[in-house]
């Protein structure tokens, strides 16, 4: 039976596919911080898995589409910026007690330039794309993305209850190198 989550993804354009994940990297945020102990760590590996994907993803197909856009150079830029610098944070973060007030305290202001960037994202970047790319193009290219995101082996299989209890998430840096090789296979 088909999951009725995964309709939303699949009845757009990729903007449509990005939109979704910035809802679920919202609530995931969230959920980091009214969590602790153990939860908060499982809660913290989702979040920083389900980023990897998606800011490869953006990095890898949208920015090129954006850059081809009427002032889409300094736009693209200004994206990059901010996502190299939140990984940064998480690298910070990630050396951190979860239960700390120290990680408290460093995640909230991690949470809040997500959300700032993402909406950087809706407000200047997304719409600049749909007006310079045919909604075809935007199809095909959500296509991709979906095809190198189920490549991608940045999270254990549901099923496989006994590897994923011993499952160890492991630097933000690996799931981009991963999301990356994923990205980039995909294309061959
Ligand atoms: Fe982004
Ligand atoms: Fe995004």
């Amino acid at each position: 039976m088909t999951d009725v989550r995964e309709v939303p993804n699949d009845a757009g354009d990729v903007i449509q596919f990005l939109l979704n994940q910035h809802q679920q990297v919202r609530g995931l945020l969230d959920d980091v911080l009214a969590a602790t102990g153990e939860d908060r760590r499982h809660y913290f590996d989702t979040v920083r898995e389900m980023l990897a994907r998606h800011e490869t993803a953006e990095e890898m197909i949208i920015r090129p589409l954006t850059r081809k856009a009427p002032g889409g150079e300094q736009v693209a830029e200004g994206r990059m910026d901010e996502e190299n610098e939140a990984k940064e944070v998480l690298a910070a973060l990630e050396k951190m007690d979860v239960d700390s007030a120290e990680f408290a305290q460093k995640f909230r202001e991690f949470r809040q330039s997500v959300l700032d960037h993402a909406q950087a994202e809706e407000t200047q970047e997304f719409p600049l794309l749909r007006q310079n790319n045919d909604p075809d193009a935007l199809v095909k290219a959500r296509d991709r993305v979906k095809r190198a995101e189920d490549m991608a082996p940045t999270h254990p299989h549901p099923s496989a209850k006994s590897t994923a209890a011993n499952y160890v998430a492991g630097p933000f840096a690996a799931m981009l190198d991963r999301a990356r090789d994923a990205f980039s296979s995909s294309d061959k």
